[in-house]
C-alpha cells in the first residue's frame, strides 16, 4: 500500500536572495504533480556550486530566469534521490513506488517532497545508495560534458595528456576518474591537503593551486585543459594547451552582473586565432549520460567522494559549508 501523503511538508526556504545564513526551516504544502510530472519523496540531495550562486542571486545576470527581485523557487537543492509517490496524468514510463534520481535545474531538493518531470528521472539501482546517487547528476554530467567538448583534443591521442584546473571540488573529483578512464594522462591542480585524494582518483601529477602557478608547467603540454576553478587567464590555459588541442572552461566565475559572459566572449575572440580553442561548457540535464555514471558507479569504475553527510535538520549548514567554497568532493543531506 502507498503510504499517505500529508498535505505539508517540512523545507529549507530563503524567500529573499543571500547567504546560506539567511535559510529558514518552514512548513510548505506538498506540492502536487501536474501532467506528465512525479512527485518523489526525497531521499537524499547532494549540493553544488550552483546552489549558491541561485541562492545569492549571483551574478544578477541570473535573475530574469530565476526570479528578478527574489527567487521563483525559495528552496535549493537540484541533485535529488527520491521514491515516487504520486504520478500526475500522462505519464509514461515513470512507476509509483520506484526508486530515481533527477536534476532540478530551479531546485527543490532540500523538502520532504519534490515535483519534477517523469521524462527526467532515471531509475537508481537498488545497489547504489540515494546518497551516492544524488551526488551525479550535476557534477558527474559536467564532468562528461567537459570531457566530451575537448572533443579531438582528447579523442585523436592513444594517451592524451589532460590538465584539469580546479580537482577537488564535485565537478573536479569526477573529471580526475573520468579523464583517467578515458585513457588520459592526468595532470591536476588542487589545494596541498586535497593531492593524496586527487592521486588516488587517477592523476598522475598535482601540482598545488596556492603554491604553484600554472605559469611553471610546460607550454603546448596539454591535449585538453578543462578549468573547473576560474581566475586563471584565457592566455595561461590556452597556453598550456597543445596545438590542435582545446580548453574547456566550466566555470562560472565572473563578475557581479554578467558573470561568465565577458570571459566567455573574450574565449570566443582568442579561439579565432592560432592558439588552441577554448570552449566555454554549459552543461544540460542529460538523463542518458546519468544512465551511464550510474553504470559506472554500479560497476566501481568510479567512486564518488563524498566530505559530508548532513542530516535534513543541518541543511542550512550544509549550504554554508558550500558557500565557504572549499568542498572536497560531494556534500550531501540525506532527506526529512
Ligand atoms: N558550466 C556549467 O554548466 C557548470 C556546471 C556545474 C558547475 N559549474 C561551475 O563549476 C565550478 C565548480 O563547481 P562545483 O560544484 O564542483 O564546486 P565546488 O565543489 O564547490 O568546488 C570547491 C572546490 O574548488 C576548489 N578550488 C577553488 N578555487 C580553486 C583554484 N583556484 N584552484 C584549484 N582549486 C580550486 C576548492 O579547493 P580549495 O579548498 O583548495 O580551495 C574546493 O575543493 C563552479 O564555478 C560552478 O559554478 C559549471
Amino acid at each position: 500500500m502507498t503510504p499517505a501523503i500529508a498535505t505539508t511538508m517540512p523545507a529549507w526556504v530563503r524567500r529573499a536572495y543571500g547567504p546560506a545564513a539567511g535559510t529558514r526551516l518552514e512548513q510548505l504544502p506538498v506540492p502536487v504533480p501536474g501532467r506528465g510530472e512525479v512527485l518523489l519523496r526525497v531521499q537524499a540531495t547532494a549540493l553544488n556550486a550552483g546552489d549558491v550562486r541561485l541562492m545569492l542571486g549571483d551574478p544578477l545576470l541570473v535573475r530574469p530566469v530565476f526570479g528578478l527581485t527574489r527567487p521563483k523557487n525559495p528552496v535549493r537543492g537540484m541533485d535529488v534521490a527520491g521514491t515516487i509517490v504520486a504520478v500526475g496524468s500522462d505519464v509514461v514510463g515513470a512507476e509509483l513506488g520506484e526508486d530515481v534520481i533527477v536534476e532540478l535545474p530551479g531546485g527543490g531538493g532540500l523538502a520532504s517532497y519534490a515535483v519534477v518531470a517523469a521524462s527526467r528521472v532515471v531509475p537508481r539501482p537498488p545497489d547504489i545508495t540515494p546518497e551516492i546517487a544524488a551526488c551525479l547528476p550535476i557534477a558527474g554530467g559536467t564532468a562528461w560534458q567537459a570531457l566530451d567538448a575537448a572533443g579531438a583534443g582528447l579523442t585523436s591521442q592513444a594517451t592524451p595528456r589532460v590538465l584539469i584546473v580546479g580537482a577537488s571540488g564535485g565537478v573536479g573529483t569526477f573529471a580526475v576518474q573520468l579523464a583517467a578512464l578515458r585513457g588520459a594522462e592526468v595532470w591536476a591542480s588542487c589545494g596541498a591537503r586535497n593531492a593524496p585524494l586527487i592521486e588516488a582518483l587517477g592523476a598522475v601529477r598535482t601540482v598545488d593551486h596556492r603554491l604553484s602557478p600554472l605559469s611553471e608547467l610546460p607550454a603546448g603540454r596539454f591535449d585538453a585543459v578543462i578549468d573547473i576553478a576560474g581566475g586563471i587567464a584565457l592566455r595561461e590555459l590556452q597556453r598550456l594547451a597543445a596545438p590542435g588541442g582545446s580548453v574547456v572552461l566550466t566555470t562560472g566565475d565572473g563578475g557581479h552582473v554578467m558573470g561568465p559572459v565577458p570571459r566567455m566572449l573574450k574565449a570566443a575572440f582568442l579561439s579565432i586565432g592560432r592558439g588552441a580553442r577554448i570552449r566555454s561548457l554549459a552543461a544540460t540535464s542529460r538523463p542518458e549520460v546519468l544512465r551511464e555514471l550510474l553504470a559506472l558507479v554500479a560497476d566501481g569504475r568510479i567512486v564518488p567522494v563524498v566530505e559530508r553527510e548532513w542530516p535534513f535538520d543541518a541543511a542550512a549548514s550544509a549550504l554554508a559549508h558550500v558557500e565557504a567554497g572549499h568542498t572536497v568532493g560531494k556534500v550531501v543531506v540525506r532527506g526529512a
